[in-house]
This record gives C-alpha cells, structure tokens and sequence, in this order.
C-alpha cells in the first residue's frame, strides 16, 4: 500500500478540523454523520446534500450540521463522501465542477470502480473507494478500503478514520479485491440472516415457540461471533472443542458435511465476487 501513496508536500488534516461533505444524506450518510458526530467532530465542519429537501431539513435540526447544493458542498469542503445510489453516480459526479486536486473523494457506492470516478470527476484526484456493510447502521460495519495513487498518507488516515466511525476497516492492495470484500463483508451480513432463519424455522419445526427460538439463537449468533472474535482460538479449533465425539454437535456438523457445506459457501461467495465484477462491468461507460 505504501508505494501506492504519492509522495509530496502532505496537507495536515485531522478529524475535528477537516470539513467532511456528504452528498446523499441517506442511509449510509445518516450513520457516518451520526458516527462521526458521537466520536466529537463539530457539527459545523460536516456538510450534506440530497434531492430530498425534507430528509435534509430533518437531519439538519437533529445535528445541526449544515446543508447546501451539491456545487456548494463540494467547493466547501475538504473531503467529499458521494453517498448516492450507484445507478446516479455518474450523472451527479459529471455535474459536479471538482477543479481543487487536493480535495479527497470517497466513494461508498458498490460496484463503481475508481477508473469510472477519474473519469468522470478529475484524472488527477485523490480517491477512496470504499465497500461498507449494513452494521454500519448500528456502528458495528465492516469496510474494505482501496486507495488510488493520488491519495496521500494523511488523506488515507483520514479515510480510515471516517469509515471506522460506523465499525472496522480494512485497506486492500487491489481494487479486484474490493469485489471478494463486497462477496465476504458486503454481502455476508445475509449469509449470516439466512443461516439464522433456517435454524429459526428448523427451531420450531422441532417444538420451539418463534420468540423462545428467536432469543436462543439471536444469543448464540452474538455470543459465538464474540467468542471467535475475541478470544485466541480460531473458528475451526473453536468448533472441535465444542464438537465431542459421538456427541450430539458431532451429528449435526456430519450432516452439514455429507451436504459439502464449506464447498458450497465457496461456490456462493465465488457467485457473489463474480456478480460483483459484471455490476461493474455494466456501469462501466
Ligand atoms: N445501505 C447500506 O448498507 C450500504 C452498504 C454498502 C454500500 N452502500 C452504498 O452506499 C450508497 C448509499 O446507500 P444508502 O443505502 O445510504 O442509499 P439511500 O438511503 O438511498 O441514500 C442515497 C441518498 O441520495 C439521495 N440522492 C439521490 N439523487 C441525488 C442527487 N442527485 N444528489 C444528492 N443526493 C441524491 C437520495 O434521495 P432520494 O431517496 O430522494 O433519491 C437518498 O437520500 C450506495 O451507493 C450504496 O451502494 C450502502
């Protein structure tokens, strides 16, 4: 990563004194400001924009950040997080006049690719391509992050810093990568849903009422993902020793195994990479 950063005069931005302007004050934008506002980043150095006038006006009385024009927005601030909605991205982005080189863009939209955003804003900017995930919304997401040449140390800090407001971050070294994070993180989130909601039908097929099924496993969901998280052990040494021989996790996990479950995840998350690369591909002009 470090040979992709470009060497030069380093523009000094921290956090609180960076003016942050969000175009799209939506979802994603919504939890980002919030984060950002709760880690004590002054509501006077955040900015936002959207069509939606009223959405605006409501997220400007609760935090009292200011809201403008997208033009305004983005000759205002220093960093700009294009929130909006991938199948726009190229109509607002060719709109915006974004002249100033050391201005930092980052993109949260899925499939976009860097080239596209050089293209359609200027060659020469910096810019972050970001893959978050729906926990962001409750502060718990986890983003991949890539960085074009442009990007400066500082500049790459204080994307890091804004995405880890929501949660976690990672950087990659290629942008081909951001798809496998967008096929792990990205859409992972309904893997996990899916795998709750078999085990909640499953639950009460087998006797259980939907709310005594509901609390058992939304607990075992969390306090497993904790245990994996937090201690020593990894998934699979976590797994044997819960796993007794001739006991009864041993039988289920025989069933999942005679039905080729870890090749199966393989083969949804190589769909999901793959996907990832034609919605790309077809937002490519
Ligand atoms: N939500 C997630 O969990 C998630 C996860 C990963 C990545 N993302 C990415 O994050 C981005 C935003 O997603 P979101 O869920 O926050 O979407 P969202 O809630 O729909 O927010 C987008 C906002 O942009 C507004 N907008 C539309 N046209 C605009 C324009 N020309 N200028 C300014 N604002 C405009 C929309 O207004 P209207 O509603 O009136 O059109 C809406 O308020 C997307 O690109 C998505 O791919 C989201």
């Amino acid at each position: 990563m470090q040979d992709r950063i470009a060497k030069g005069t380093p523009v000094r931005f921290t956090l609180n004194n960076t003016i942050i302007g969000f175009i799209g004050a939506g979802n994603m934008a919504n939890s980002l400001i919030r984060g950002l506002l709760t880690k004590g980043k002054p509501p006077s150095t955040v900015l936002a924009s959207d069509v939606d006038a009223i959405k605006l006006e409501s997220l400007k009385k609760e935090t009292k950040i200011e809201t403008m024009s997208n033009q305004e927005n983005v000759d205002r601030a220093d960093v700009i997080v294009l929130a909006i909605k991938p199948q726009i991205m190229k109509s607002v982005c060719l709109d915006l006049d974004l002249s100033d080189p050391s201005k930092l863009v980052i993109s949260i939209a899925a499939g976009i690719t860097v080239t596209q955003l050089e293209k359609w804003l200027d060659e020469g900017g910096a810019i972050v391509r970001c893959m978050p995930n729906t926990p962001a919304l409750i502060g718990k997401g986890a983003t991949g992050m890539f960085a074009n040449k442009h990007v400066r140390e500082n500049q790459r800090l204080l994307a890091q810093e804004i995405m880890e407001t929501v949660g976690i971050s990672v950087w990659v070294e290629s942008e081909s990568d951001i798809d496998v994070v967008t096929a792990v993180s990205g859409s992972g989130p309904a893997y996990f849903f899916l795998f709750i909601e078999a085990m909640e039908e499953a639950a009460q097929e087998l006797g259980l009422s939907a709310d005594l099924a509901r609390s058992l496993i939304y607990s075992t969901a969390v306090g497993a993902a904790e245990l994996a998280n937090n201690g020593e052990d990894s998934a699979a040494e976590l797994r044997k020793k819960v796993t007794s021989p001739g006991g009864t996790t041993q039988q289920a996990i025989r069933v999942f195994e005679s039905h080729d479950f870890k090749n199966l995840i393989h083969k949804a998350l190589t769909a999901a990479r793959n996907r990832s690369i034609e919605l790309a591909k077809e937002s490519s002009n």
